[in-house]
């Protein structure tokens, strides 16, 4: 596809592993939060046996997702209940209508890490 104007850059997105935590940090049905080096913070789950990981800010208010509670693979926000697919981020219930991040989680020698 050609640019008409010149206009258009590339950006190249760099991402890179960064590690939450040891597996056997993270309590079954209950969010953990971690605060990444950059002071990014995300929420981690362990739920029917598997790993996930979304941004822990809820994008309806300035709620913590990890303060909020684990069911039927979504996470609920403490604030006003509206929750997310803790596998996709997609928004399940109002009040939230915006998505969350979901990361990949890879488990590695007894660590949980993510690529963002
Ligand atoms: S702040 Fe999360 S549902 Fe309102």
């Amino acid at each position: 596809m050609t640019d008409p104007i010149g206009a258009t850059k590339t950006i190249m997105e760099e991402k890179s592993v960064q590690t939450l935590c040891r597996v056997g940090d993270v309590p079954a049905d209950e969010p953990l939060r971690v605060v990444l080096p950059d002071d990014h913070a995300v929420s981690v789950y362990l739920w029917e046996g598997s790993y996930f990981c979304t941004d822990d800010l809820c994008t309806h208010g300035e709620a913590s997702l990890a303060e909020g509670y684990v069911e039927d693979g979504q996470i609920f926000c403490p604030f006003h209940m509206g929750s997310f697919c803790i596998s996709t981020g997609e928004p399940r219930a109002a009040p939230c209508s915006e998505p969350i991040r979901a990361y990949e989680v890879i488990e590695r020698d007894g660590m949980l890490l993510i690529e963002r």
